[in-house]
């Protein structure tokens, strides 16, 4: 059986209308990322970061999984355990998709952390208005997104199915971002075969032994209808 990781980025969910970061009208035009996506800026402004992240919860109501999220969970369904889902994403488009499989290394819009207490409870509301949190009470809730300069989840897990694959797949990503940027040069060390599925060629395109552009939402079914074939 082969072993198969799949990186996705905003580019698998772009077709599903949420918008991605670093493309024309992304989300890093609107905003700086100083300003809405670091603990600095949570402990400064944290009404700006709020806002930003209740409005990105809040529009998830209103979209659905494209075609390359149920692709990939038609092949969970035929490999199983054989096959993870590593997602940068923070929308949950994976799983009402289909995927059970999916780690989720930069965290999830809809749910919150304890800023002291450390609790992680599922949260579907705003943040803006402080709520106490549930466990502790003594203190408030973050959203249970990773920010620049602190550590994505769940990375031994990810390196060790790196280790194990025998097929990386790297889908609507633009590599810009470490260390997920690097999980393409560490699958491939460990032996495993590399794809790209992208709309351009991304920042590490040469790193990968084969390369297809175009939408996700016609890449990614056909490459798992090739593969299931
Ligand atoms: P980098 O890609 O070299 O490293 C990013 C680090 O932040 C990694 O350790 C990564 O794991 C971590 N991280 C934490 N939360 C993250 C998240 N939500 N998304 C992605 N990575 C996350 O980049 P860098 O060295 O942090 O970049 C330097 C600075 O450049 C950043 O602090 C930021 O201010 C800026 N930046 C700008 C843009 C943009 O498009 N405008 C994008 C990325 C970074
Ligand atoms: N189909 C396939 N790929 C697409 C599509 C599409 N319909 N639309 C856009 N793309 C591609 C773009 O060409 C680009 O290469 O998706 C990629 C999206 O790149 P980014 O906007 O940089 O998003 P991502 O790589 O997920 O960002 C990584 O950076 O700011 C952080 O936390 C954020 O997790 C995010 C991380």
């Amino acid at each position: 059986m082969t072993r198969i990781v799949v990186l996705t980025g905003a580019g698998v969910s772009a077709e599903s209308g949420v918008p991605t970061f670093r493309d024309a009208d992304g989300l890093w035009e609107g905003h700086r990322v100083e300003d809405v996506a670091t603990p600095e800026a949570f402990a400064h402004q944290p009404a700006v970061v709020h806002r930003f992240y209740d409005a990105r919860r809040a529009a998830l109501a209103g979209v659905d999984p494209n075609p390359a999220h149920r692709a990939l969970a038609r092949l969970e369904q035929a490999l199983r355990d054989d096959l993870l889902v590593v997602t940068q994403n923070i929308d949950d488009l994976h799983e009402r998709g289909g995927s059970t499989r999916v780690v989720h290394m930069h965290g999830r819009l809809r749910a919150a952390r304890c800023v002291s207490c450390d609790a992680r409870v599922e949260w579907h509301g705003d943040l803006g208005h402080e709520p106490p949190c549930p466990v502790c009470r003594a203190s408030a809730l973050r959203p249970d997104v990773v920010w620049f300069g602190e550590m994505p989840y769940d990375l031994d897990l990810i390196f060790e199915a790196l280790d194990d694959a025998d097929l990386f797949v790297s889908i609507g990503t633009s590599g810009a971002v470490y260390p997920a940027a690097g999980f393409v040069r560490h699958a491939a060390a460990g032996g495993a075969r590399t794809l790209e599925l992208n709309l351009d060629p991304s920042a590490g395109t040469h790193h990968f032994d084969e390369a297809r552009h175009g939408a996700a939402s016609s890449l990614v079914p056909e490459w798992v209808s090739q593969l299931l074939r």
